[in-house]
């Protein structure tokens, strides 16, 4: 049994009053399951960055896709309890050993979340269908052979495959039926899996995206992109040409030089999202 603090927030209330501070303790762990690192401590800061618009979205249902340690969920429910305590959390790992540890990281700290052992979301797309309100992963991104990627283990915690995208380009379609019609994701990803091309991807879904955190550590470029369902956006998808294979480059070209500038974007831009 271990008891390592690896960060600490405060919330500040309208009066500027803190109202609680939190820090989440790593309780247990298991040499086959995710410790936090700066992808995680990323995701957190990024959560902790669009609190307020967090609180104002006003979710009832949260999900984490790749709990590993519990560290994000926890930290996620600790950051919404009081304002909005009627939010239930549901958290997924492909490594039963995740789960386990998850269980004991949200024990220790007063919160619950729903676990469950899967691949994604499998078995759950019928019941959360179109109810996700907060969909928040850290994926396996580190480029690595094919034959890696979903390896029993601790390798599952990041092998991603071709580019780092494998498990990614997994989850996206599945992140789009789960999350409600004002749903919000929030992804962690690498220079290396092509942010700008998820967003075009997102994008043909009718998904505006911004950048909430971006930090360069001395092995990794890290984005944290949230993805949002945006009208306009969704009304070019249906009117705009597919964009495949046959579609002519000069067009592929626009429409990523449009989803490079919006990835752009930092947090603090004009939009409640
Ligand atoms: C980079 S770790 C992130 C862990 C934790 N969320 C964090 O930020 O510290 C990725 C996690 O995703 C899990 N994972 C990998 N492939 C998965 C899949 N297909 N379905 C569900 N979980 C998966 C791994 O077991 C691992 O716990």
């Amino acid at each position: 049994m271990r008891e390592m603090i690896h960060f600490s927030f405060s919330f500040l209330g309208s009066n500027n009053m803190s109202l609680r501070t939190a820090q989440i303790r790593l309780v247990s762990s298991h040499p086959e399951v995710y410790e936090p690192c700066d992808d995680s401590f990323a995701l957190v800061d990024a959560l902790l960055a669009d609190r307020i618009n967090l609180l104002e979205h006003r979710p009832m249902l949260c999900m984490e896709v790749g709990c590993g340690s519990g560290y994000v969920i926890t930290s996620l429910a600790l950051m919404l309890e009081q304002e909005v305590p009627w939010a239930h959390y549901i958290a997924t790992d492909i490594n039963p050993r995740a789960v386990e540890v998850t269980r004991k990281t949200l024990e220790a700290h007063g919160v619950c979340a729903e676990l469950i052992n899967t691949d994604i979301a499998s078995g759950l797309e019928k019941r959360l269908a179109g109810l996700v309100d907060v969909m928040v992963v850290n994926p396996p991104y580190v480029p690595t052979p094919e034959d890696e990627v979903g390896r029993e283990g601790i390798a599952s915690a990041w092998a991603g495959g071709e580019n780092g995208r494998s498990v990614i380009d997994k989850i996206l379609p599945i992140a789009d039926k789960l999350l409600s019609k004002t749903g919000w994701l929030y992804l962690v990803t690498l220079t290396t899996n092509d942010p700008s091309q998820i967003c075009l991807q997102m994008r043909e879904k009718g998904y505006a995206a911004r950048i909430v955190v971006q930090r360069s550590t001395e092995e990794e470029n890290l984005h944290i992109i949230k993805f949002w369902r945006d009208f306009d956006i969704q009304m070019e998808a249906k009117e705009t040409v597919p964009v495949n294979k046959t579609a002519p480059v000069g067009v592929m070209d626009t429409l990523l030089s449009q989803v490079h500038r919006l990835s752009l974007w930092i947090s603090g831009n004009n939009s409640s999202n």
